[in-house]
């Protein structure tokens, strides 16, 4: 398959399964071109996602997000990290389903909480009395639009990116016809 017939990737998934670690690296083994649904609003609107959620609030937010994911989920030749709700909107997830091959990155909770560290740059996990349990409810609440936006899930837990980009890499290879 050429190149330029080859669709673009897009992770999905909650915060901290490893989005842009694994997106940047993947990218890379691609010869893609790295994307994050939020740097391009943040680049967009000139201030951070915090500020975005506490002085727009959350329903702006989301907004900016579906515009920058119709946006990019056009665009061949990338790979692009999408924030943690970007699919929960039916529209995204139709969108991303439609012209991107769409990978949804899973972790446990307790990785996550790990991962994600104090939560100040996430304003929905900030300031949260019990962080386990919110981060555990939440992910179960957003899991069914996870699953219907996602044409491969890949596990995180406990795993190098190595392995997880080679798992990556060899589905493309049976499923896709990629030659990487
Ligand atoms: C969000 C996830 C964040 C960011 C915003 C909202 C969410 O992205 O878009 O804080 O709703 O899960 P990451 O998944 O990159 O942390």
């Amino acid at each position: 398959m050429k190149a330029e017939e080859r669709r673009s990737i897009a992770l999905i998934g909650f915060m901290g399964v490893g989005k842009t670690t694994i997106g940047r690296r993947l990218a890379r083994r691609l010869d893609y071109q790295f994307a994050d649904s939020d740097a391009e609003i943040v680049r967009r609107k000139g201030c951070t996602v915090s500020q975005l959620f506490s002085e727009h609030g959350e329903p702006a937010f989301r907004r900016m997000e579906s515009e920058a994911i119709a946006a990019l989920a056009v665009r061949s030749g990338l790979v692009i990290s999408t924030g943690g709700g970007a699919v929960i909107a039916p529209e995204n997830a139709a969108i991303l389903l439609a012209h991107c091959l769409t990978i949804w990155l899973t972790a446990s909770p307790g990785v996550v909480l790990k991962r994600v560290g104090n939560a100040e740059t996430r304003p929905l996990l900030a300031n949260s009395g019990d962080p386990y349990t919110h981060v555990r409810q939440l992910m179960k609440l957003r899991e069914p639009q996870y699953q219907a936006a996602a044409h491969l899930r890949v596990d995180t837990t406990d795993r190098r990116p190595e392995a997880i980009i080679e798992e990556i890499v060899e589905w493309l290879r049976q499923e896709e016809g990629w030659e990487n």
